[in-house]
């Protein structure tokens, strides 16, 4: 069985460096903000894990069935040798990929130790004879990857792209297309528009695992800065904005209050019924990605549905 490598491609003090700049600017912003990057400490990646099985979280559903019934076509399509993963997360849908490909790197990427060590290992196991390269990395800054065979294969699944914002994703398009050579790929997972409660529902579920996920972002910064936020103290928002069709979670303050973070020497005040944005996620149609992949230099070869319309898995390529 070949090792796990796992690099951490952050300086040491590169995440609390980055999380102190964040926090600082986001809460004091009018309105304020998190980016969502910071849910994701082990807990946050559990609970992620249960949102992609909850009966209103279509997403994962959607796309694991366009994966399951396109896999040979992308492996056809892009040949790929290396398959380099953003935002891998658990890398459980992957697996139809890592099955069809003829691969024999998998470069998993995620700011989640705790999801990578125990993708990556489960990963091994199974398939001794692939070289997995795990990178502990922000994938909106720039990426040096393993010198690996290509043709490369970068994958964003999980509609994660809808996470930045329309600037930050032109520029993010941009540092893909960097990474690629021609003949390599691009496959994106995007989630599209449709039926607002369809929508709302996705991220707002019965059980409240959206809630607690959402409400995570702040136990992370209690912990890391010592603050002291009291999740209790808001409430889980979710809503559609039907002009820039996005998601946006927020949280909302209960009461008048003042969190203290100490590490940055900062009271914050909310008032009662404030509301913090932790993420937006951005709703899409094909002329939209197919625009925003050209801007990039990238052309869409092949488009995929799942059977309800629900979930796009786009193939675009450097010519
Ligand atoms: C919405 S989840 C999707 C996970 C998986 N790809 C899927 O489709 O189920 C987003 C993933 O991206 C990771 N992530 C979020 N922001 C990141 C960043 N800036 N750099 C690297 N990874 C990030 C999270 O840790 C998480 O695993």
């Amino acid at each position: 069985m070949s090792p796990l490598h796992v690099t951490l491609t952050l300086p040491e003090d590169a995440t609390d460096a980055a999380l102190r700049a964040d926090v600082l600017r986001g809460l004091t912003a009018t309105p304020k903000w998190l980016p969502p990057k910071w849910f994701y400490d082990a807990r946050g990646s559990e609970l992620f894990e249960r949102i992609t099985e909850l009966p209103e979280y279509y997403p994962t559903r959607a796309e694991r069935e366009v994966l399951a019934a396109r896999s040979g076509e992308i492996a056809a399509a892009s040949g790929a040798r290396t398959l380099v993963e953003l935002g891998s997360g658990s890398s459980e849908k992957t697996r139809y990929l890592i099955d069809a490909l003829p691969l024999s790197a998998y470069v998993p990427v995620d700011v989640s130790e705790s999801a990578l060590t125990q993708a990556g290992g489960a990963l091994i196991e199974e398939r001794p004879d692939l070289e997995v390269h795990a990178l502990i990395a922000d994938f909106t800054a720039p990426l040096a990857l393993p010198a690996t065979p290509g043709p490369r294969l970068v994958a964003f699944l999980g509609g994660t792209i809808g996470n930045l914002l329309p600037v930050e994703r032109a520029g993010f398009l941009a540092s893909v297309r960097a990474l690629l050579a021609p003949g390599d790929g691009l496959l994106l997972g995007t989630d599209l528009v449709k039926d607002e409660r369809v929508l709302v529902r996705a991220y707002d579920d019965a059980a409240g695992v959206t809630a607690a996920f959402n409400k995570n972002v702040l136990a992370v910064v209690d912990r890391e800065l010592g603050a002291d936020f009291d999740p209790d103290a808001f409430d889980h928002v979710a809503l559609w904005d039907a002009e820039r069709e996005w998601i946006e979670m927020r949280l909302r303050s209960r009461t008048a209050q003042t969190v203290k973070v100490p590490a940055l020497d900062l009271a914050v005040d909310f008032a009662a019924g404030e509301e913090l944005r932790t993420e937006v996620s951005a709703k899409f149609r094909k002329e939209g990605v197919t625009g925003e992949l050209a801007a990039a230099g990238l052309e869409l070869t092949h488009w995929w549905t799942d059977a309800e319309g629900r979930f796009a898995l786009s193939l675009s390529v450097v010519r």
